[in-house]
């Protein structure tokens, strides 16, 4: 097992003192991860070298930006194990997933996307806003009917009526894959397939997943995947939408301008194959090669590697938690199916307070409502405090962190 303390040095963030001379003990990498120097660097030095708009121009720094951005699209394509160009560079996942649902919303009586009344949208309680608001609005802008598979006791998804939420009027199903708030990994590939024996379209939002471990879109089945480059070691301002391309090819475009037509006249416009056909103007050329770093970064480690690290300091802290009186897990408690997130409450203190007092010891994590206030509502809490881990964390980080819930219960007079 690689020494991951060995890493530390590549992220100069973590250097940083915070709140007198506390180090930064950042567990918020479900809310955005820090960065390599590889990252930052390639990302600048696309600035300093290549920069230029790509897929126009014929002089040099058009041609190398372009070959960088495409580079950057092989790249993204080969870690999630798809076709080149079905790899759609986005602002960010919550982007990539409005798209869809705008664009399904946009298809004509006929496409495979249209939807009317009598149809129905499937999710879930655990999703987050950016996989659950799409929906809503796509459900009310069409008179389909928006229906949710329930979260048991142990928060995990309620399977025993699976069949009857996924039927022949189901059109869309949108999962996400790991939840950021309970950290349960959900079982994609089988409800994949239950989705395509009755012909619906089934969305991954892979947030939470694809910076933690390996995702192949074929191996699962799936139809669209949405993730963003933030979470993943990446910069902020790309994510990536990728469709499986004889959908891509039949779905219309989201965005309409430069660089996504075929021809145009004064009336009439036709548009690009894929993926041009979804990337109007200019893109985020700095953040797609700043992303393919980061991917470059993670791959030198391992995805399997880095997933058995974060499962190391998930169980840490999860037996740690279960030895704590008056603290309570929001989420499984055994390593099975489930990522580094590990959410909790602790008796008679706000997550808010929880939060601030970590604060005082540098500790970062978040608190509140997580971006998925339903399923707060249905564990009938307020909100959790939730640490959430990258590569770049370490058993002593798990262990400060046990130790100061400790403090704040003795702060708040709540210790038992
Ligand atoms: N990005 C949000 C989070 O922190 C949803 O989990």
């Amino acid at each position: 097992m690689a020494n991951f303390s060995q890493y530390l040095k590549d992220f100069p963030i973590l250097s940083r003192s915070v709140r007198g001379a506390n180090r930064l003990i950042y567990l918020d990498s479900g809310a955005t991860s820090q960065k390599p120097n590889q990252v930052i660097d390639a990302e600048s030095n696309f600035y300093r070298t290549v920069n230029s708009a790509v897929h126009r121009g014929a002089h040099l720094l058009a041609e190398e930006s372009s070959l960088a951005y495409e580079s950057a699209r092989e790249n993204v394509a080969n870690f999630i194990n798809s076709q080149t160009n079905e790899v759609i560079f986005t602002k960010s996942a919550t982007e990539s997933l409005n798209a869809l649902a705008y664009s399904f919303g946009n298809s004509e009586k006929g496409s495979l996307f249209y939807l009317q009344p009598g149809d129905e949208i499937l999710v879930s309680e655990m999703e987050h806003h950016a996989n659950l608001i799409p929906w809503q609005q796509l459900a009310k802008r069409t008179g389909a009917t928006l229906r949710w598979i329930e979260v048991d006791g142990d928060g995990r998804l309620d399977l025993t009526s699976i069949n009857k939420l996924i039927t022949a009027k189901t059109k869309i199903v949108a999962l996400t894959h790991q939840s950021n708030v309970l950290g349960t990994i959900n079982p994609i590939k089988d409800l994949a397939k239950l989705s395509k024996n009755v012909g619906a379209i089934f969305v991954l939002d892979a947030c939470q997943s694809v910076p933690h471990f390996q995702i192949d879109v074929k191996e699962l089945g799936i139809d669209f995947l949405a993730f963003s480059g933030h979470k993943m070691l990446g910069p902020t301002g790309v994510g990536v939408l990728w469709g499986r391309g004889e959908l891509l090819k039949q779905m219309p475009p989201f965005l309409f301008g430069g660089s996504m037509i075929d021809s145009v006249t004064m009336t009439e416009a036709t548009w690009a194959d894929i993926p041009r056909k979804f990337e109007a103007g200019v893109p985020n050329m700095a953040q797609a090669v700043g992303l393919s770093a980061a991917i470059d970064y993670l791959n030198q480690i391992g995805m399997e590697q880095i997933h058995e690290h974060e499962i190391g300091l998930t169980k840490r802290l999860l037996d740690g938690l279960l030895h704590i009186q008056g603290v309570k897990i929001i989420g499984p408690t055994d390593l099975s199916d489930r990522g580094g997130v590990v959410s909790f409450t602790v008796d008679g203190v706000h997550p808010h307070d929880v939060g601030q007092v970590l604060d005082q010891y540098g500790i970062a994590v978040r608190t509140g409502h997580h971006c998925a206030w339903p399923l707060m509502r249905k564990l009938n809490v307020v909100g959790t405090t939730r640490a959430s881990f990258h590569l770049y964390n370490t058993d002593a980080d798990v262990d400060k962190l046990l130790d100061s819930i400790i403090e704040v219960q003795r702060y708040f007079k709540v210790n038992k």
